[in-house]
This record gives structure tokens, C-alpha cells and sequence, in this order.
């Protein structure tokens, strides 16, 4: 039966380059999962789009002098630029600056409002006397409260991934100035979360299927009780208030960006011309998927499915598969201290198999995971090009050069032949199930050992040998390894799309290597090959080097 898989994938501020952090932790894993569904069949939707709004960007468009939405633009086409570059395969990637966005993320807060699940209330909100205006956010900064370390900001404490409002922060300062703030009265609305405690408590504890340090996290907030929260501030950039009187007032970016995942659904279903069709991924028989980073976590196991579930008729979250975070080489990733690998300069340099190889192998699934230079080249030269490229290359190089360009007619399977055939099917089969519950670093291991397996095969099969003395049985032997590079090239199509689609048509089958289905397909004896091509390329180890020293440097 054909499954309906909802994707969200998280929104990224649209204030500065994506890293390889960003990759690892949430753009990736929906990528593999969403080409995984694909390929056996079941309806996808996978949406996501630049966060535009918020204290991040009017910062940054402060610091470089420009608008916001010169900032948001800019960043927005850098991002399609590397999806399409290192194959994220979005249904759609829109932006939270849309009018239908804006009109969405209203009709979600009226509703609520109507439902007393929003309530108006004055607070306490910070106001710098020497700039003359309430800081929102970003604005402020300060000691968090629970952890107790430095640097925690008015809106979320990156130590510990708490939520704060600005009156707890211990040692406020302004942001620009430094200037101690003081307190006044501002008009805000508040989202009604304390009403929502027991029901979510109630829907955390049947998620037995959630990784353990979501479902702990979770757990553990909603057992320490729930605040309401404000969900407006005084800022210009966003969404305005929707309601008299609040004209110089937005939604709080978070409040609006996690509905975009709704409103994204919509316009993609706008434009494919059926203006009801995101129904069908928001309601009845649909498992609804949210990929982010762990320190966006409680916003989609909280505050999006209170949201949800005031507003009515829609779809809770099934899973939400947040990962850990990517280390580089060895230290804890800082944008601002340029300790970081960026997209844009990796894309620009490598291909993107190899960095989607050594993600996907080395996930931050359970525990951060580091990423370090002479890792990724020693993960594409021993691993990507000797085991599994040179694999291909030898099988195809052989049969093509003694078998007249097609794949060859194999005799009766021997022992041998017939187990590593089990294997493959027994692989695409395990593949399937570590897939389908998001445990991708187990599941492209079992394909790579699938393919350390048919080298050993060949190894002892010998038809470079044979070729003269057997015909036969080299044919049968090679006949056999084609047959697992064809379940490789299926396997591994979630990982490593460009590759496998290129060995797909290496094989001498046409069209798209996704829209194969999930099985074992034996190529027809006889097929016609394309002349041989190597799957990758080694890489220098002199590259070690030379990246590892632009980390950390100021000046780029
Ligand atoms: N922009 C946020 C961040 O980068 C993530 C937002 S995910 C959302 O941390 F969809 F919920 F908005
Ligand atoms: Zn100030």
C-alpha cells in the first residue's frame, strides 16, 4: 500500500551561509529519508524555506548596513543554489516573507485568539535608555538563568536549549551598547501553553517510537510544568499583529516559522493547480516527519503540536528525528569565530557524494559526531573510491572490454553466488527497515558491507582469471557481482544520488535511478553498457592542509 510521508524540514535563518553543521543535523537526513520513500513508492511531501524574520536578520542588516530584505534575498538564492548543488530534494523551498505565509500564520493566530488559546497581557519587557527602544531577542543578552552560563539571549539559551523570557536573564545588557536595560510595560499576547501540559504530556508518552534524547528532553520540560508564552514583540521586520491597535508589533519568528511548514504545504499545492491537495498531507492517514537540529527541539514536540492541536483538524507530528550536533576537528562548531566549514566553499571545491558519504556514515544520529578533514579524505579514498568505486570500475571495465559492451549471460549459480545474491536482497531488505524508522548511519554501513562482501566474492571467483580457462563461470561470477552493483546503486541512491545515477546508467538501464523501486532488479543479459566511467575520484591528502588552515581565520 502506498504510505503518505509528510517531510518538514527545518527553516534556516536567512542571515548568514549554511555550514556543514546545518547539513549534518537537518538538511540531509530528510533528504535520504524523503528519496528513500520515493524510491519504494509512497507519496512525498518535503517543504521547508528561508526564515526571514526576527532579531537575527535585522542584526545582520545592521552590521552590513543593509535592509533586511536585501539580507533575506540574497541568503535565499545562496540556499537554493547549494540544495540543487548537493541534490537536497525539496518539493518546495519558499520563504517565510510570502503574502500567503503571512496570511496563513494570521489565520492560525485569530483562530487561537477566538479560542481563548491567545490572550492579551502586559510584561515586563527590556528597554535600552541609551538607544531609546525595547530589545526583542537577540537584543539582549545575558546569564541563563537554568545553566547559568554566559551569553544566553532574551528568546533561548544556546547552553541548554531552554526557552527564556528577558525578565530572567541574570546580568541584562543591550546588545549594541551594553547599557543595563530597564524594565517597562509592554502589551503583548501570550500562546495559553499551561492549558496544553496535560494533553501533551499525555501524547509524549505513547512516542515510544521518538529517539531517547527527544523523548527525555521533552519529557522532562513538560514534567517541570509549562509557561505561557509571548508570541508578539516590538519589533518591525515580520508579520504584523493581526489586530487593532498592535499595528508596530509581529509575531514572534518563532511562532510564525514553525506554521510555515502549513503554509508551505499550501502554496505547493497552489501551485501544482490543486489548491486542496495539501489536505491530503495534513489530515487522515499521514505520517508527518520534522527534521531539525537538537536545539529546535522543543519547539516542534511543544509549542508547534499545542499550536496544532488548538487550532484543530491537523496532524500532529509523528517523529521528529532531531540529531546531535557536528563537531570540526574536534572543536564545537562557532560561526563567529569562523570555526566552521561553509557550504557554499564546499560545494564550490568537491563534489557532493563525498561530503554526503561521510555525513551519512558518521550522523550525529545519537551523540555529536566530529567532522575533520583528513576524515573525509581518508573516508572517499578508502572507502567510496576503493571499496565501492573501484569495485564498480573493475566489473565494468572487465566486462565491457571481454563481453562486447553488455551485461553477460550467466550459467547455474554456485554456492557462493547464490549467498552473496541472498545478501544483496537481504541488504536492500535490512536497508529498508533502518530506513524507514530514520537510522540512516546503519543503513548505508549494511551497504557498504554488502559491498566489502563482493570484493571478497570476486577475490575468490577470480573471472579476470577464469576468463580464459571458464568463460562460463566468469561470466556467472561477473554476472553476479553486476547483479549486486545494480542493488547497490538502489541502496545507496538515498545517500548518494548523483553517483548512483550515473552508475545506473553505467548498467545500461534509462531513466531515473529513484523511480526504479525498492528491489533487486537483475540487469537482462545482454543489456547494452555505457563505455565505463570511475564513480568518484581519489582525493590529494594535500588538502588537509590547505583547509584546515582557513579554519579559524577571521579574514575570508
Ligand atoms: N530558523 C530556526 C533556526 O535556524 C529554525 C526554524 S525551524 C521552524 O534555528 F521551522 F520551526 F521554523
Ligand atoms: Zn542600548
Amino acid at each position: 500500500m502506498r504510505e503518505r510521508i509528510f517531510i518538514g524540514v527545518a527553516w534556516p535563518y536567512a542571515d548568514g551561509q549554511l555550514h556543514l553543521g546545518h547539513v549534518a543535523g537537518a538538511y540531509l537526513p530528510p533528504d535520504i529519508f524523503a528519496r528513500y520513500h520515493r524510491t519504494k513508492g509512497n507519496e512525498v511531501l518535503m517543504v521547508s524555506g528561508s526564515d526571514q524574520h526576527g532579531t537575527p536578520i535585522t542584526l545582520k542588516a545592521e552590521q552590513e548596513g543593509k535592509k533586511p530584505s536585501e539580507i533575506a534575498s540574497q541568503y535565499h538564492q545562496q540556499f537554493l543554489d547549494s540544495w540543487q548543488k548537493l541534490g537536497i530534494s525539496f518539493d518546495l523551498f519558499t520563504s517565510t516573507g510570502t503574502a500567503n505565509h503571512a496570511e496563513v500564520s494570521q489565520d492560525i493566530f485569530l483562530t487561537l485568539l477566538d479560542r481563548g488559546y491567545i490572550y492579551k497581557s502586559s510584561m515586563l519587557q527590556p528597554f535600552c535608555s541609551h538607544c531609546q527602544r525595547f530589545l526583542a531577542d537577540r537584543y539582549i543578552e545575558g546569564t541563563c538563568p537554568y545553566c547559568q552560563s554566559s551569553g544566553a539571549r532574551g528568546d533561548q539559551c544556546d547552553e541548554c536549549g531552554k526557552p527564556i523570557n528577558a525578565v530572567e536573564l541574570i546580568d541584562p545588557r543591550c546588545r549594541h551598547c551594553g547599557t543595563t536595560p530597564q524594565f517597562k510595560d509592554s502589551e503583548h499576547f501570550f500562546l495559553r501553553l499551561s492549558a496544553f501540559r496535560d494533553r501533551l504530556l499525555a501524547w509524549v508518552k505513547q512516542q515510544a517510537h521518538w529517539r531517547q534524547n527527544v523523548l527525555n528532553f521533552t519529557t522532562r520540560y513538560l514534567e517541570e510544568g509549562l509557561k505561557d508564552r509571548a508570541i508578539t514583540r516590538d519589533i518591525e521586520w515580520g508579520i504584523p499583529v493581526p489586530v487593532d491597535g498592535f499595528g508596530s508589533k509581529c509575531l514572534y519568528v518563532w511562532f510564525e516559522a514553525v506554521i510555515g511548514y502549513l503554509s508551505a504545504s499550501k502554496e505547493w499545492a497552489k501551485s501544482g493547480g490543486d489548491e486542496e491537495k495539501w489536505r491530503s498531507f495534513w489530515q487522515g492517514e499521514v505520517k508527518s516527519y520534522y527534521f531539525i537540529g537538537k536545539d529546535n527541539i522543543l519547539f516542534h514536540t511543544i509549542v508547534w503540536p499545542a499550536m496544532l492541536m488548538g487550532y484543530g483538524d491537523l496532524n500532529l507530528p509523528y517523529d521528529v528525528p532531531a540529531n546531535e550536533f557536528l563537531t570540526i576537528e574536534g572543536r564545537k562548531l562557532s560561526t563567529s569565530r569562523n570555526w566552521a566549514v561553509w557550504l557554499p566553499d564546499y560545494l564550490a571545491r568537491y563534489d557532493p557524494d563525498p561530503l554526503r558519504y561521510l555525513l551519512s556514515i558518521n550522523m550525529p544520529e545519537t551523540g555529536d559526531t566530529d567532522f575533520s578533514w583528513r576524515e573525509f579524505v581518508r573516508r572517499n579514498n578508502d572507502e567510496l573510491v576503493a571499496t565501492y568505486g573501484n569495485l564498480v570500475h573493475r566489473v565494468l571495465t572487465f566486462v565491457y572490454k571481454n563481453f562486447d559492451g553488455c551485461v553477460p549471460t550467466p550459467g547455474e549459480f554456485d554456492s557462493h553466488s547464490q549467498e552473496l545474491i541472498d545478501k544483496a536482497g537481504d541488504t536492500l531488505n535490512t536497508m529498508d527497515k533502518l530506513l524507514y524508522c530514520c537510522h540512516f548511519k546503519e543503513a548505508i554501513r549494511s551497504a557498504m558491507s554488502l559491498a566489502q562482501e563482493t570484493n571478497r566474492y570476486l577475490d575468490d571467483k577470480s573471472p579476470w582469471k577464469m576468463l580464459k580457462q571458464d568463460r562460463q563461470a566468469s561470466a556467472t561470477a561477473l554476472y553476479v557481482a553486476i547483479s549486486v552493483l545494480s542493488c547497490l546503486r538502489t541502496g545507496l541512491y538515498p545517500f548518494l544520488p548523483f553517483s548512483s545515477q550515473k552508475l545506473h546508467q553505467l548498467l545500461g538501464f534509462t531513466g531515473a535511478v529513484g523511480d526504479c523501486g525498492w528491489q533487486l532488479h537483475f540487469p537482462p543479459p545482454g543489456q547494452k553498457l555505457l563505455p565505463p566511467q570511475p564513480l568518484f575520484s581519489k582525493l590529494d591528502e594535500e588538502l588537509v592542509e590547505e583547509e584546515t588552515s582557513r579554519l579559524g581565520q577571521t579574514c575570508y
